[in-house]
């Protein structure tokens, strides 16, 4: 039985959408789950609740980029 391949959409300056449930695993080797219809993955390292974008990408600064 085909399945359709999962989407997954990369935005510009902010997150990597995946649409449909997803695992994610951490560097550590945990997993995550997300059972939403998309899932905002975050790729700045920015959020507060990683590894979901919190839309931290918008506006807060790394620590490391700080003067
Ligand atoms: S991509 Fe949105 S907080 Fe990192």
């Amino acid at each position: 039985m085909p399945t359709e391949p999962t989407r997954v959409s990369l935005t510009d300056d902010g997150p990597v959408l995946v649409h449909g449930p997803v695992e994610i695993e951490l560097p550590d080797g945990r997993r995550v789950r997300s059972d939403r219809p998309v899932t905002a993955v975050c790729t700045c390292r920015r959020t507060r609740r990683p590894p979901f974008c919190d839309t931290s990408h918008r506006t807060r600064v790394r620590e490391e980029e700080r003067p």
